[in-house]
């Protein structure tokens, strides 16, 4: 079934949600929270170790019935069931989107042109299994006899955000290996990894769904130099695999067809970490930590495909995120972890989120005339507060956060988790509350002030508050929840791709850039002398200077 191509706009509960966004303009959180006592009962989801409390936004029971009305008349329901049943839902490459599929159960069935996939996905889950296992315990062994030590991947994107978040992730469950990420074709990025390995303990994961891009295949054909200058060509085998779609091209490269993991079309770059793309992370925390944040996702999966839509963690997040962007205007989203952990959560999602729904055509063709995509950003707290907050606090823009905890710390050093979990309340309570001129000046005719220099600094200090915030308290980081997270903002793009009215799985966008790059190439190495705008041949010609 391909998606509806319906104008969310021309909706009944579209046009509705209009009409009480007017009404609800000037409602306070502060006097919402005080009209009813149930709002953070009524208004939070306690879904098994996650507690997800939306009850800080600008949103009333009414506001949520009718986004719940727009989810249903954009075909939520139907499209959920496409997404999950191999529908080829990005239609603009023909491909079905099934990343849910990798960490289906092995009694699970999902078909993709008639031929069921699973037994496909757990045969190269098997592979990986039996690759890590003789990786960590030592039995595979370099070309000098030693043991592997170091992994580095090789890979951009996708093929690179996805590991590296969840890696520094799951850091706590990490094994001896030491990992390491090579991504932007810039030779001093690869040298300083370089410089720190050896040839002969060092295990290369090349990983491109494609096996083409640019940056990736340049890192590894100077990476395979630097190797040779220490191994001969045999070595190889022993010190590098791949991880693409593309086989021919593997082989192309030299890499031994046993150490080849496959991945299929169907899973877009940005969504493939649960497929051979994990690699790295089934090397630095195990197979058995690799399947249990596959087995969070698909807990989350079926969360996301089983429950009703105003109990629907993802459905939730995704409409009240629509409404923000939609009728409020609101351009960008927040997205803060309180974990050092997750200090690229913000990252990787940028891709996941900005990559998928940044679009403005709609899936008729046609030139979109409301707001998609949001803009992602964020960073760890408490690090953010100390950074960026200000803006949040006291600055023009309205910005969405989703403020993200964990109950219990890994270590357990009481003291800090409770100094983290006191911040992470207390910002949440004081983008709401804000501090009033009252509150203000009572503070103030406290200090030794006089009235004069009180009138002068009233204004600065005072905060608005009403600002909106979405708090995930999650038991603790393990595999299996930060799988569960991951998997939730997955469902959070797809729910609003839908809404949208837009093919959220191709990217289309970032090829003009790398097309024009091949171009500007030959020009820098003086292959070719191209017509270019003033700009551009200004910045060449001084470049060359
Ligand atoms: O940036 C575009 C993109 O195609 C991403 O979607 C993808 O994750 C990345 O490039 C890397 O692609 P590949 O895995 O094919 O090297």
């Amino acid at each position: 079934m391909a998606l509806n191509t319906l104008n969310p706009t021309e909706t009944k509960a579209w046009k509705k949600l209009e009409e009480h966004f007017k009404s609800q303009k000037n409602v306070s959180l502060q006097d919402a929270f005080k009209n009813d006592n149930n709002r953070f009962k009524d208004f939070s989801i306690h879904w098994e170790d996650f507690l997800v409390d939306y009850s800080k936004n600008r949103v009333s029971k009414e506001t949520l019935s009718l986004l719940n009305d727009l989810a249903e008349e954009c075909g939520l329901q139907k499209a959920i069931e496409a997404y999950f049943g191999g529908d080829a839902i990005n239609e603009t490459e023909g491909r079905a989107v099934l990343h849910t599929a990798l960490r289906a159960k092995e009694s699970d069935q999902v078909f993709v042109d008639g031929l069921d996939v699973i037994p496909e996905i757990f045969a190269v889950k098997e592979k990986i299994n039996q690759f890590t296992s003789s990786i960590i315990s030592g039995e595979h062994k370099g070309f000098t006899g030693k043991v592997i030590t170091d992994v580095v991947n090789i890979g951009i994107g996708g093929s690179d955000l996805g590991p590296a978040m969840i890696v520094e992730g799951l850091e706590h469950y990490k094994n001896h290996l030491n990992t390491h990420f090579v991504s932007n074709v810039e030779g001093d990025h690869v040298h300083e990894i370089l410089r720190k390995l050896n040839p002969e303990t060092t295990l290369f994961v090349i990983v491109s769904k494609t096996f083409t891009t640019q940056e990736t295949l340049t890192n590894a054909n100077t990476i395979r130099k630097w190797f040779l200058q220490h191994a001969k060509e045999e070595a190889i085998a022993k010190h590098f695999v791949a991880v693409s779609t593309n086989l021919e091209k593997i082989k192309a490269f030299g890499i031994h067809p046993e150490n080849v993991f496959p991945m299929k079309d169907w899973v877009g770059g940005r969504f493939s970490l649960w497929s051979a793309v994990g690699l790295s992370i089934a090397l630095a925390v195990g197979a058995d930590n690799f399947e249990a944040l596959l087995k969070g996702a698909n807990s989350m999966d079926t969360h996301f495909r089983k429950t009703p839509f105003d109990q629907n963690i993802p459905v939730v997040l995704a409409l009240i995120s629509v409404w923000y962007n939609n009728f409020w205007g609101a351009e960008s989203e927040a997205i803060i972890p309180y974990t050092q952990y997750l200090r690229n959560l913000p990252a990787y999602l940028q891709q996941g989120i900005m990559e998928s729904n940044g679009k403005s055509v709609d899936r008729a063709g046609k030139s979109i005339g409301y707001q998609t995509g949001t803009i992602i950003w964020g960073g760890s707290g408490t690090n953010a507060q100390h950074a960026f907050f200000q803006l949040i606090h006291q600055g023009t823009k309205l910005i969405p956060a989703d403020f993200i905890g964990f109950k219990k710390s890994l270590y357990g050093e009481e003291d800090h988790h409770q100094k983290l979990m006191a911040n992470f309340l207390a910002q949440t309570e004081a983008l709401m509350l804000g501090k009033n001129e009252d509150t203000v000046k009572k503070e103030l005719m406290k200090t030794d002030k006089n009235q004069e220099a009180i009138d002068a600094l009233l204004p600065f200090k005072i905060f608005k508050g009403n600002n909106p915030t979405n708090t995930l308290m999650i038991d603790s980081l393990t595999p299996e929840s930060l799988g569960k997270l991951v998997s939730m903002y997955e469902h959070k793009i797809f729910v609003q791709g839908v809404v949208w009215n837009i093919f959220s799985y191709d990217q289309w966008g970032v090829e003009l850039g790398k097309q024009l790059a091949s171009v500007i190439l030959t020009d820098i190495t003086k292959e070719t002398k191209n017509q270019h705008d003033q700009s551009t041949q200004g910045l060449l010609d001084h470049l060359d200077a």
